[in-house]
């Protein structure tokens, strides 16, 4: 659905050709080879603060997705039919093999996996603040894949033409997978709000939560946004946080009108002028009190996840050990075949 939406500019598109006065050969070969959009590859040389921005992106991207599983599984249990529980089930699955490849194509960088993992559960690294909400009835399930994952393929689609070739690749996957989850999402609205009075209510009350709070998720306003720049010129992000903001807007509005719900903010107008939607004011002391520790559920999500890591230490333990069987295996029947 969103995937032939981005006709915005590209940011990278619009950067002057790098400057390679002043770099050292190697730094311009690799300014030359982003100018090209060749894809960087994880034997390459490349610079130290592209390699390092990689890493935080990748492994902050790979948290959200492992942490995402867990306000959605705690309706598995409670989906409100068979078919609806299977379809959960496979998404919240999805989302830990999201994680799985990004934190594979974070190790093509040299980062450590448990390092990594240890930052998210000593609250160091940051994960995407949407995740720190409350789903408090089942209608959020559907809001989740409608606003949410739809603001994640948003996000993502660009993301698949980035220039470090593990991250680009593991993009294309993850963005199908998104797109199912997206329309799931958009499935169980679209039932509940043909279903009876009560049950549209309930989705028009799980979008008044989640809607803000997932226009937030595409981060700061680019005028406040880090690290857009650098990351546009090394050919990392392609559409700025506000266009892609602005993109999300512009296509969910008639999915909303078409559902017959109302998306919460009097000031959502179409500008005939801009050919956009105008929209209110995003509250960005919540944004930062999110992701700065202090939202709804904050706290919960990191002791579920660090609980679920330690409940599936046997597990990694059985097949580390399965693992070593198999190599040991191998170097014995290496050794009679050599002895024969
Ligand atoms: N939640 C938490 N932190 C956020 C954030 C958000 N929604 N938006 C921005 N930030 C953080 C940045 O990580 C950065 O922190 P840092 O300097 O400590 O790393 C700081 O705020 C400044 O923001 P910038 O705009 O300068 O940062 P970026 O240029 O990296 O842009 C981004 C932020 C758009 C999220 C970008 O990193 C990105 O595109 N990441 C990859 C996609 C991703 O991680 N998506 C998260 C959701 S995944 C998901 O939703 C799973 C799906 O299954 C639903």
């Amino acid at each position: 659905m969103y995937t032939q939406a981005l006709d915005v500019p590209d940011i990278a598109a619009q950067q002057a050709a790098p400057h390679a006065h002043g770099a050292s050969p190697a730094e311009a070969n690799f300014l030359a080879r982003i100018a090209r959009d060749e894809k960087i590859e994880p034997q390459d040389e490349m610079p130290e603060d592209y390699r390092k921005s990689l890493i935080r992106q990748i492994s902050q991207h790979a948290h959200s997705e492992v942490v995402g599983m867990l306000p959605e599984g705690n309706w598995i249990t409670r989906a409100p039919s068979l078919k609806r529980k299977e379809i959960l089930l496979a998404k919240v699955q999805d989302e830990g093999g999201h994680g799985l490849y990004l934190y594979s194509a974070a190790e093509t960088l040299g980062a450590s996996r448990d390092d990594l993992v240890d930052a998210l559960h000593s609250g160091k690294a940051k994960y995407s603040s949407i995740f720190n909400y409350p789903t408090d009835s089942w209608a959020d399930i559907g809001t989740i894949g409608w606003l949410v994952d739809g603001a994640a393929i948003m996000n993502q689609v660009p993301l698949c033409r980035c220039s470090y070739g593990p991250y680009a690749r593991a993009m294309i996957r993850v963005c199908k997978e998104e797109s199912f989850h997206q329309r799931q999402g958009f499935d169980i609205v679209r039932a509940l709000c043909e279903g009876t009075a009560a049950q549209k209510q309930m989705a028009q009350e799980s979008v008044n939560r989640w809607w803000w709070p997932t226009l937030m998720m595409f981060g700061p306003h680019d005028s406040d946004s880090e690290h857009t720049g650098q990351a546009s010129a090394w050919g990392i992000k392609r559409i700025s946080n506000d266009d892609l903001r602005q993109r999300f807007v512009d296509v969910t509005v008639p999915q909303a009108a078409f559902l017959g719900l109302t998306l919460p903010d009097a000031l959502l107008k179409w500008n005939a002028d801009r050919g956009h939607y105008d929209f209110g004011p995003i509250d960005w002391n919540e944004f930062w009190r999110v992701v700065k520790g202090d939202g709804p559920c904050n706290a919960e999500r990191l002791n579920d996840r660090v609980q679920a890591f330690d409940d599936g230490g046997w597990v990694r333990e059985a097949a580390a050990a399965h693992a070593d069987k198999r190599a040991r295996r191998a170097v014995s029947a290496a050794s009679v075949r050599i002895a024969a």
